[in-house]
């Protein structure tokens, strides 16, 4: 079975990130919360599922690999997206990240 490419973005050079780090990138009409940790790039939907704020803003939980949203306190695993306390319930959206020739790459799908 084979999947339709995605856009690759290119979000930086690993040597410009801190660990941990996140930041935002807007990718056409869409919010994405980049996160390193060590030598791991994660990448999530940026809108919290539970109200319009922003994850990239919010503390990263480095043992737990999740980030949370900093307005209501629901984190969210940096694997699955899901939500691991309340008030949020819904998922955010889990974006493909790959590291080649030094620099940070999220795919994006139509
Ligand atoms: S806005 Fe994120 S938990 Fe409420």
């Amino acid at each position: 079975m084979s999947r339709d490419a995605g856009q690759l973005v290119c979000v930086g050079r690993v040597s410009e990130w801190k660990s941990p780090e996140s930041r935002k990138v807007v990718v056409g009409d869409r919010a994405v919360v980049v996160v390193r940790i060590e030598d791991d790039f994660y990448a999530l939907g940026d809108v919290c599922s539970h109200a319009n704020f922003s994850l990239s803003e919010g503390d990263i939980y480095v043992d737990d690999l999740e980030i949370e949203c900093w307005k209501h306190g629901s984190t969210f695993s940096l694997l699955t997206g899901k939500p691991q306390c309340l008030p949020a319930t819904k998922s955010v959206a889990v974006y493909d990240v790959t590291v080649d020739d030094g620099r940070v790459w999220i795919e994006v799908r139509s």
